[in-house]
């Protein structure tokens, strides 16, 4: 039986990058599980980020935005990482079992080091959280709780997984066979969405297309779209053209051949960045009507979440009974 989850950190606004690489995906997997779980992972998002209006409005971003593109509450469990307070008590005797060793090792952390390096540091810890530090082992702790075995996640999160796996196999080594050994689903296949400078599309460059906005505003973020200086007329190549980068994260392959055409023949980069956003827009335009719908009525978000959160929470503690019981943590009577 495959018991899906998987989570978005809560800093920042939806971009196009985040349509293409995360929602799209996730929601055509989610639909084809057996259980599922969905949750928005605000706690994780103080990691990256310490501005309460920021966690706060990204939040009823995040979840209008998964709900107007389609997710259906009914089916996949969708709730807040941080009222679901069990993957706190889990992240605790998780990090018990978690080598320190481990945790050196995780790509983020070892990042952030190697930034202080670069800058001549001579404290390669300089600026570096415990929460950053231990990111690994909370993010086993949202795993596990739910016994989940498929991880649809973006191949960045891929060693998280891994990790994960070795703190389940060392507890179930320590207190007997208690959570299943998750795996990773990438997809390879997917085109990575550049940003419209070309560089990989995120919040931190700037460089991000927002997924909705007006269309006045979606044209001219479209238009930014960087290009060379090849006139209208002129042949022009697919080959590390951004624009087309984009097209072939829209469409279909047979539509693709018929841009290809449009380049060798020389269409113009403004009629192109009109198609462009005709495609776009002919896409997210239904969803971004619900989105606006959603975002201006945040009680009913709200509500849609708590209800996710009952069931969440249920079986959160279900399994943390388990869990404590069997690290003994217990009543001393037996009872
Ligand atoms: N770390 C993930 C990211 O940055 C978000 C996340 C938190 C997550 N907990 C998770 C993803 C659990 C999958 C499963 O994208």
């Amino acid at each position: 039986m495959s018991i899906l989850l998987t989570g978005i950190t809560t800093s920042g606004t939806p971009h196009l990058g985040n349509y293409i690489g995360a929602m799209k995906p996730s929601l055509e997997s989610l639909d084809n599980s057996n259980q599922s779980f969905l949750f928005l992972a605000d706690y994780h998002s103080l990691i990256k980020q310490q501005e309460p209006q920021l966690t706060h409005q990204s939040s009823l971003e995040i979840a209008s935005a998964w709900l107007a593109c389609g997710l259906d509450p009914k089916k996949t469990c969708f709730y807040r990482q941080s009222k679901i307070t069990q993957i706190l008590e889990l992240n605790w005797i998780l990090s018990n079992v978690t080598s320190k060793g481990l945790l050196n090792r995780a790509h983020a952390y070892k990042a952030a080091q190697d930034l202080n390096k670069e800058n001549g540091s001579n404290d390669l810890d300089k600026g570096i959280t415990a929460g950053l530090f231990n990111y690994p082992v909370l993010m086993a702790a949202d795993i596990l709780i739910f016994n989940s075995n498929e991880v649809p996640v973006g191949s960045d999160q891929k060693q998280h997984i891994e990790m994960t796996r070795d703190i389940a196999a060392r507890f179930n080594h320590i207190y007997g066979d208690t959570f299943n050994l998750p795996e990773a689903k990438i997809s390879e296949d997917l085109p990575l969405l550049l940003g419209t400078d070309g560089k990989k599309m995120s919040k931190s460059y700037e460089n991000f297309i927002e997924l909705f906005s007006t269309e006045k505003k979606l044209q001219q973020a479209i238009n930014k779209i960087q290009t060379d200086s090849l006139e209208p007329g002129e042949s022009k190549s697919t080959k590390n053209s951004i624009l087309y980068n984009y097209f072939q994260a829209f469409l279909n392959k047979d539509e693709i051949k018929e841009i290809e055409k449009k380049y060798s023949e020389g269409i113009g980069w403004g009629e192109l960045k009109k198609e462009l956003f005709d495609v776009i827009n002919k896409e997210i335009s239904s969803s971004r009507d619900r989105y606006f719908d959603l975002i201006s009525d945040p009680s009913k978000v709200e509500d849609i979440l708590q209800e996710g959160e009952k069931k969440a929470f249920d079986i959160a503690e279900n399994k943390m009974k388990e869990i404590r019981e069997k690290i003994g943590i217990k009543s001393l009577n037996g009872k």
